[in-house]
């Protein structure tokens, strides 16, 4: 259980308090896993007071909480605890008026200084908001009473450089364990288990390397676009929207050691491990294994969909990439000479995050031929969403004479465990910082080494205009030089072959 505490959100009127904090919030409360004695404090520059914010959560709850527990008497119960401070961020003065409202607010709650800042603004405002703090004397480490901690929000940084100065600017004011940067990724339960499937088992845990495994495949579809935020989108692009920051994450779970001990500096260290030994790209590598494209218009079941360029808030003359397939490959002793391939994208056919370990074929040379011809080596899948779950795939006689192999399964879905219940990944983080536990955010360091790996390809398709980008229809997976990628045959694993009828869902 927390201790009390009061959580202050900046930039609080907009979408991400009202969609994501505030129904996560309400869902930590109806799980009794707030504090006795908590109150949340929005401030942001919108002419909102305690009353008008409050409808907007008690609105914001009743459309994007659970279902089955928003209830209208205990939702206005929640907004009880909800207050709302109009007041510029970049204003300094902005900062004695929270301070005074603060102080009050700890009166009513004892919770005796202890805040939880969470930065929900433009990135811009970030360094600002943190200067003024500090200035303010509310970082807690200058000399205030009770603890203090900053959640920061993705994008952390545009580029490797602008990553530093924002590190800088916060270890400025902050110090590294009261800064909590949160990458949704990590909150989900499915990567969370990532470890456990790793370190708790004995019939994977010595498999787990350059030994057995032959390759390494994460692909991250999405069926939507941009979703109205073309805006944001353009200037970010699928490299930095999702790779450099939840897939390399998911990179990390499946490819740290594991850690002597469980803390928070004993795993973040492992996950630095990781990032600093992916070995750098070379502009020659660049233009043979990362391969972009960008969605074009297309007819989706008789729907005319639009292509990139033709959505709101996009350059009509954009080079901004919607899809990206990698290979590269980790130099360290477990896993030298496996490749591992990512691809993610908008617009594809469904949406589905997962991991597939291939495993090497055993030498065999009948049974080699029958892998060839059924395409059935050793696969361990790892569903991240929808329909969450293990999948094995190995090979087993089929009956009859001879010794034909066919592709058999054995598989676990988290929908059929007793308790199949899971804590969003806001959720979970959010608890998380409130009780202290920073493992499951990325630490500066780690922030930079994921930089470190990707800015050469954000220098290279900048500066290097014999990179292509390729265009793709929306609603297929993208550009087809990706499946080239991988070489010897192989291809990426298409696991949506009997699309539903709505075409979103695909089984495990
Ligand atoms: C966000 C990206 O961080 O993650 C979005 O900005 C993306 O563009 C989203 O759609 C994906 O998250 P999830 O949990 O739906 O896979």
């Amino acid at each position: 259980m927390p201790e009390n505490h009061i959580l202050v959100i900046f930039g609080a009127s907009g979408d991400l308090t009202w969609r994501k904090l505030m129904p996560a919030l309400y869902e930590l409360r109806h799980q009794e896993m707030l504090p006795q004695r908590f109150a949340v404090l929005g401030m942001g520059r919108s002419a909102l007071d305690d009353t008008s914010f409050r409808n907007k959560i008690k609105e914001g709850i009743r459309q994007f909480g659970r279902k089955e527990i928003t209830r209208d008497d205990k939702i206005a119960d929640f907004v009880e605890n909800i207050y709302f401070l109009s007041a510029d961020p970049q204003q300094f003065e902005s900062f004695m008026l929270l301070k005074n409202r603060l102080a009050s607010l700890d009166e009513m709650y004892g919770t005796k200084g202890n805040y939880i800042y969470y930065l929900s603004t433009p990135p811009a405002l970030y360094g600002i908001i943190a200067d003024n703090l500090n200035k303010a004397g509310m970082c807690g480490y200058c000399g205030t009473d009770g603890w203090k901690r900053l959640i920061v929000e993705k994008p952390f940084g545009y580029n490797l450089e602008t990553a530093k100065a924002l590190n800088k600017k916060l270890l400025d004011n902050f110090s590294e364990d009261q800064l909590y940067r949160i990458d949704h990724y990590l909150g989900k339960e499915t990567a969370q288990n990532i470890l456990v499937t790793r370190f708790f088992n004995g019939f994977f845990e010595p498999l787990w390397n350059r030994n057995y495994i032959d390759r390494v495949e994460i692909t991250s579809a999405e069926s939507v676009g941009v979703e109205g935020r073309g805006g944001y989108y353009d200037k970010s692009g699928a490299l930095r929207d999702m790779l450099q920051n939840h897939l390399l994450q998911l990179v990390a779970l499946t490819a740290m050691e594991p850690p002597t001990v469980i803390t928070p500096t004993a795993i973040r260290n492992e996950f630095l491990k990781v990032f600093q030994s992916l070995r750098p790209m070379t502009e020659k590598d660049i233009m043979k294994n990362v391969i972009r494209g960008q969605y074009t218009a297309s007819v989706i079941k008789g729907v005319s969909v639009p292509g990139y360029k033709e959505e709101p808030d996009v350059n009509p003359q954009s080079r901004t990439e919607t899809y990206v397939a990698i290979k590269f490959f980790i130099d360290n002793w477990r896993w030298g000479g496996v490749p591992f391939y990512i691809r993610t994208g908008k617009k594809l056919p469904t949406r589905v995050t997962e991991i597939v370990i291939h495993f090497k074929p055993t030498p065999h040379p009948h049974l080699l031929k029958e892998i060839e011809k059924t395409q059935a080596g050793n696969m361990l899948i790892i569903r991240i969403q929808p329909d969450e779950g293990i999948l094995m795939k190995f090979g087993m006689k089929e009956p009859g004479t001879g010794f034909n192999v066919k592709q058999a399964n054995l598989e676990f879905k988290y929908a059929s465990s007793d308790n199949s219940f899971v804590l969003g990944s806001y959720e979970r983080l959010i608890h998380d910082c409130m009780i202290g536990d920073a493992s499951l955010f990325s630490r500066g360091d780690a922030v930079e080494a994921a930089w470190e790996f990707v800015d050469p390809i954000l220098k290279a398709w900048e500066t290097n205009c014999d990179i292509k980008l390729y265009g793709y229809p929306a609603g297929t997976w993208g550009p087809k030089v990706a499946d080239e990628l991988m070489g010897n045959n192989n291809t990426w694993r298409y696991p949506c072959k009997n699309l539903s009828d709505d075409g979103l869902y695909c089984e495990l």
